[in-house]
């Protein structure tokens, strides 16, 4: 049988790092407070010239090294992202000119931290029909250019950065599983951007306004995120026969320390198999779960059939899951 598997991973994020001490000097808030209440001690920001599409296309030269993959066998590009380089086109698209993959179809996916697994889940469904057999699905963000530096509720938590895989067709058993994709859009509201859509054009009211940046209503949202991930993992288990003792690594998406501990607990997960990296980066939305990946893939902790659990939840709303059994 015909799976879509995972055969090269990669990552980038920019050289600058904001620390909370730095951003003590922004704003009202204390290295002891977003460690206690996050988890998160520092992240990266995009310098002046850096854009998603340059996080983007790093992290995919890095998955098609480690696949052994040329960029003119790719059949797709999908990059997951809610900080494309422009409205439009695609910034999938200017991966592509920028990698030469010249026969690639390239779209974006916009589903906030959940876009990774939405293209993931994509990827899976087109090399399973064998629409296609080479698939590039990067997760890219550059946050920093829509957080409000003002906020102390919000511009602690976003970092920038991407990360990619090489999703292949390959015989046998190993690959991905399931996916399971969700949303609901009733709550909109709880985390978006208001501005700079045709709702609320780029005018000088919506920049007075602040319609530009991030609003997130954080206590609502981490209720919810913790629910559906619960939920959600539980789901890819249970189609699959398998058990929570069954997993050797889960990836959540990376937004916040407690929403990830809490998971955990419910889910009766041992701490050591869940992967943790918030700390570095922030939420980076669509790229955590790939740039956690990466990490973890070229750090030796993910061993050839090791069951791997990837679970997120973001803007939209959106949540979603994937289960694979690990190849490469
Ligand atoms: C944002 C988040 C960290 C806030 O933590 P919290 O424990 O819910 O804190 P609250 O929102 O209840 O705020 C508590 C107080 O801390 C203050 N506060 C907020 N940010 C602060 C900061 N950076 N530094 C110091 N104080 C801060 C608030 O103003 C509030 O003060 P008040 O009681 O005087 O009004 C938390 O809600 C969260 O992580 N939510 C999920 C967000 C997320 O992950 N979103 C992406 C999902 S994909």
């Amino acid at each position: 049988m015909q799976r879509a598997t995972i055969t090269g991973t990669g990552s980038a994020v920019p050289d600058r790092v904001l620390t909370n001490h730095d951003l003590e000097r922004m704003v009202d808030t204390s290295d002891e407070w977003v460690t206690t209440r996050t988890g998160i001690k520092e992240r990266h920001i995009a310098g002046d010239g850096e854009f998603t599409s340059t996080f983007a296309t790093r992290a995919a030269e890095g998955a098609l090294q480690m696949a052994g993959v040329r960029a003119d066998e790719l059949d797709q590009i999908i990059v997951a992202t809610v900080t494309p380089d422009f409205p439009f086109p695609a910034t999938a698209c200017i991966v592509q000119h920028n990698l030469n993959a010249t026969k690639a179809a390239a779209f974006d996916i916009s589903a906030a931290c959940s876009g990774f697994l939405y293209g993931l889940s994509l990827a899976d469904k087109a090399i399973r029909c064998g629409a296609a057999s080479k698939i590039l699905v990067i997760g890219a963000e550059v946050l920093s250019r829509i957080v409000d530096w003002t906020d102390r509720n919000t511009c602690c938590l976003f970092g920038d950065g991407a990360g990619a895989v090489v999703v292949e067709a390959r015989e046998g058993e190993s690959g991905i599983l399931s996916t399971h994709i969700h949303s609901d859009g009733s709550y909109w509201e709880l985390l978006c951007q208001r501005g700079c859509g045709n709702r609320n054009p780029a005018t000088q009211k919506t920049l007075d306004d602040r319609l530009i940046y991030i609003s997130m209503q954080g206590n609502e949202v981490f209720k919810l995120a913790v629910r559906a991930m619960e939920e959600v993992a539980h789901e890819a288990l249970n189609t699959n026969n398998l058990t929570v003792a069954d997993i050797d690594l889960f990836i959540p998406h990376q937004a916040n320390r407690r929403i990830i501990d809490a998971i955990g607990k419910r889910l009766g997960l041992d701490g050591d198999k869940v992967y943790i990296n918030l700390e570095r980066y922030g939420n980076t939305s669509g790229a955590s779960i790939p740039l956690a990946l990466d990490e973890a893939n070229r750090s030796g902790r993910i061993k050839k059939g090791d069951l791997l659990l990837f679970d997120a939840f973001g803007g939209g709303l959106t949540w979603g899951s994937v289960l694979l059994r690990w190849q490469s």
